[in-house]
């Protein structure tokens, strides 16, 4: 009953969001007008066709892109006032960010790979090792932690690479398509994989997915068309 009547703690809200792409003379609405919050610990889909503004709203989210117009608060802060400099702090500290394509550094072995997102924060090296290789051991990549990138499957570089996003201990992990690269059954493991860590460290997850099994065994899904939220 309690429970019920204590509200789930907003990490971000998006108020509004407009964004409009300037090609040539042309005007692209990428993004018409869309409202949402997340809450902390929040697991969250968004899906919808080609085209329909998924990697739109998650470049906004990770700060990497602007909208045209429109609020976005993360943590009450409208992120609006921020410097580019406070903005890329706020990003490397509270933003974990995975990538369809893994995005991992081929001369670097795993362990490796995971410790360079401490080591831009000023951790030790030593610090950064010991924290990567324990981060890789909870994605169930222990054994791997020499293998570079070339020398692991699909699923086990986005395994790395969600190791190397949560290693900083983020409040939000952001994932433009992270299964799209997999095969279906790989693809269900990452899913499995993110829910465990979104359910055991309550991380918050956003990730963009085409996958209708994905789409099917995830509570809260956010579907977009055409630039609108449609429910
Ligand atoms: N940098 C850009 N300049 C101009 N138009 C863009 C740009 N990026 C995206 N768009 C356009 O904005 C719309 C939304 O694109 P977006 O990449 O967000 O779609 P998506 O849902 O991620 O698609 P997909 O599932 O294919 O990845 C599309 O019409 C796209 O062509
Ligand atoms: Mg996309």
């Amino acid at each position: 009953m309690v429970q019920e009547v204590i509200a789930k703690t907003k990490l971000i809200s998006f108020e509004d969001i407009t964004k409009t792409y300037q090609l040539d003379t042309q005007k692209v609405h990428a993004l018409r007008g869309v409202t949402f919050d997340i809450g902390k610990g929040d697991f969250i889909a968004i899906a919808g066709p080609s085209g329909s503004g998924k990697s739109t709203l998650l470049n906004l989210l990770t700060l990497i892109d602007t909208p045209t117009k429109g609020r976005i608060r993360y943590n009450n802060v409208d992120v609006d006032t921020l410097s580019d400099n406070e903005k890329t702090l706020f990003r490397n500290k509270q933003i974990g960010i995975v990538f369809q394509s893994y995005n991992l550094i081929p001369v670097l072995n795993a362990m490796e790979n995971v410790a360079f997102a401490l080591q831009v924060q000023s951790v030790s090296t030593a610090e950064s090792l010991d924290r990567a290789a324990q981060m890789l051991k909870e994605v169930g990549l222990g054994t791997h932690l020499r293998h570079r990138p070339s020398n692991l499957s699909g699923g086990q570089k986005q395994r790395v690479a969600i190791a190397r996003a949560l290693v900083t201990n983020p409040s939000i992990v952001i994932a433009d398509e992270p299964t799209a690269a997999l095969d279906t059954k790989t693809g269900m493991e990452i899913l499995d994989l993110m829910k465990e860590l979104n359910e055991h460290k309550r991380t918050t997850f956003v990730f963009s997915t085409h996958d209708v099994r994905i789409i099917n065994s995830v509570d809260h899904v956010i579907q977009i068309e055409d630039g609108r939220l449609i429910n």
